[in-house]
């Protein structure tokens, strides 16, 4: 079993050690000193559960850097349960932070055996809630379509409120979105769900054999005909008929498939006796049907029976925030194929893998991540394994006054700290004049830690 993941961020080493010598055993620990290093690591980690302190550098006395860590860890993932520790005796940081989002508040000196039941009470929280979300989507064992994105709760919801209908449905979507899957998803969450999901592919054979493949034959109707078959439309009686592809589809099939449409009858190929079908046609396609029907490849009476309900899988680069989750899903699947223990991904891995278009969407990322786990010889995957590396390239360059700007806020804001807000020591560890120091700090418009 996996220990959940605990991320303990505070500016006290002593607390940190300390937590950490009282939790380890239950959980599997982070530590973070100030917000960035917090933030990298909840990237990194997407920990269900996180102590965070308020006071952090460079304002250690205020509950400024916490309370931004807090909401930026909350836009990140809001399912985290986040326990907020205040070291001051002002009850309103704590509020505040509640009022935020975050989960509970402790008040320093932490209470080791409050703060383990409390975590152990937002863990569970956090499972009963990760199963009300699961149960609520039905997925299907194995349909296993990840995604938090507002982009797929509208198809969940969408998949949710065709499923039980019996229309045509036609899913498109560029490769490698998983259109496969949500063919899946609806035949599973459809009261047909016990029936057969019948697939077939329809660029995959030519047309004379895709014919008989669909439509079955009669004894005798072609040489090689030897007995009759039924096709795949009858093997679906009841269930769910997938059609891949189906832009492929030959005219004359279209036009057979457009009248099984209509009649829900079919006759074997060589045959006159019509059978009685009932399948729920679902198809799919990642080229343009509207186009095709232009330039006359697709019949426009079938490309409307079909696309009386549409379904869109959209690419993985407009998927806000699924492209980590689903990294984290793959890395977990392959790392435990593989037998390999890598923990989680390096902070260079993750900004190439957010940088990239993703031509071939979810696909693409699976076989990226599989490969990379192969590679891979440290705990962490690095953009090299990726193969990511080269195509990111190097990041842009910032503007010199920029960064020179920055750094020089960065250091100021360390000075000020290291010294207590002392600006006669801050300036001389730094160099300057106090009256130089007194400018940088209003023109940054640094607070100075009281
Ligand atoms: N949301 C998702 N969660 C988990 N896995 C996914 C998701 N979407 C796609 N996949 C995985 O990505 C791969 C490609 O998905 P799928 O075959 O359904 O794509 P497709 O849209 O049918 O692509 P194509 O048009 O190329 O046939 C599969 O291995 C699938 O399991
Ligand atoms: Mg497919």
């Amino acid at each position: 079993m996996n220990k959940p993941k605990l991320l303990i961020i505070d500016d006290d080493e002593t607390i940190l050690n300390q937590m950490k010598w009282a939790l380890m055993e239950t959980y599997d620990i982070f530590l973070a000193g100030d917000r960035r290093k917090g933030l990298d690591l909840f990237r990194r980690e997407l920990p269900p559960l996180v102590t965070l302190d308020l006071g952090l550098p460079p304002y250690p006395r205020d509950a400024t850097e916490g309370l931004r860590a807090l909401s930026e860890m909350l836009e990140m993932n809001a399912k985290t349960k986040i326990l907020v520790v205040s070291g001051n005796s002002d009850q309103s940081n704590a509020l505040q932070a509640i009022e935020q989002g975050a989960y509970d508040f402790f008040k320093k000196p932490i209470e080791l055996d409050e703060i383990q039941v409390t975590l152990r009470r937002a863990l569970n929280l956090f499972h009963l809630e990760e199963e009300n979300r699961r149960l609520k989507r039905k997925p299907v064992p194995g349909s296993g379509i990840i995604g938090a994105s507002r982009a797929m709760e509208t198809l969940h919801k969408t998949v949710r409120k065709i499923a039980n209908n019996s229309f045509p449905v036609l899913i498109s979507g560029e490769s490698g979105t998983g259109k496969e899957l949500i063919a899946h998803a609806i035949h599973h969450q459809s009261d047909r769900a016990e029936k057969p999901f019948v697939a077939i592919n329809c660029g995959a054979i030519p047309e004379n054999l895709m014919e008989s493949e669909l439509f079955g034959h009669e004894k005798g109707s072609f040489t090689g005909a030897h007995a009759q078959r039924k096709g795949r439309i009858e093997f679906a009686e009841g269930g769910t008929l997938f059609l891949d592809e189906i832009g492929e589809l030959g005219l004359n099939l279209q036009v057979k498939l457009l009248r099984f449409l209509q009649e829900k009858t079919l006759e074997r190929v060589g045959g006159r006796k019509s059978y009685e079908i009932d399948a729920r046609v679902v198809a799919a396609t990642n080229r343009d049907l509207k186009e095709l029907t232009q330039s006359g490849a697709f019949r426009e009476d079938l490309y409307y029976r079909l696309s009386v309900v549409s379904v869109t899988s959209p690419p993985l680069r407009e998927r806000e925030g699924d492209l980590l989750l689903l990294t984290h899903a793959f890395l977990n699947q392959f790392s435990e194929e593989a037998r390999k223990k890598i923990k989680g991904l390096t902070k260079e891995a993750i900004e190439a893998l957010s940088v990239y278009d993703w031509p071939g969407n979810v696909r693409e990322l699976e076989n990226k991540i599989k490969r990379a786990v192969v590679m891979a010889e440290g705990a962490f995957l690095t953009a090299e394994d990726l193969e990511l590396a080269n195509q990111s390239g190097p990041p842009p360059l910032p503007r010199l006054k920029d960064a020179k700007d920055r750094l020089e806020r960065e250091l100021a804001e360390e000075a000020l700290t290291r010294y207590g807000g002392n600006i006669t020591h801050a300036a001389s560890a730094l160099g300057i004049s106090r009256q130089a120091f007194h400018d940088i700090i209003s023109k940054h418009g640094i607070e100075r830690p009281s």
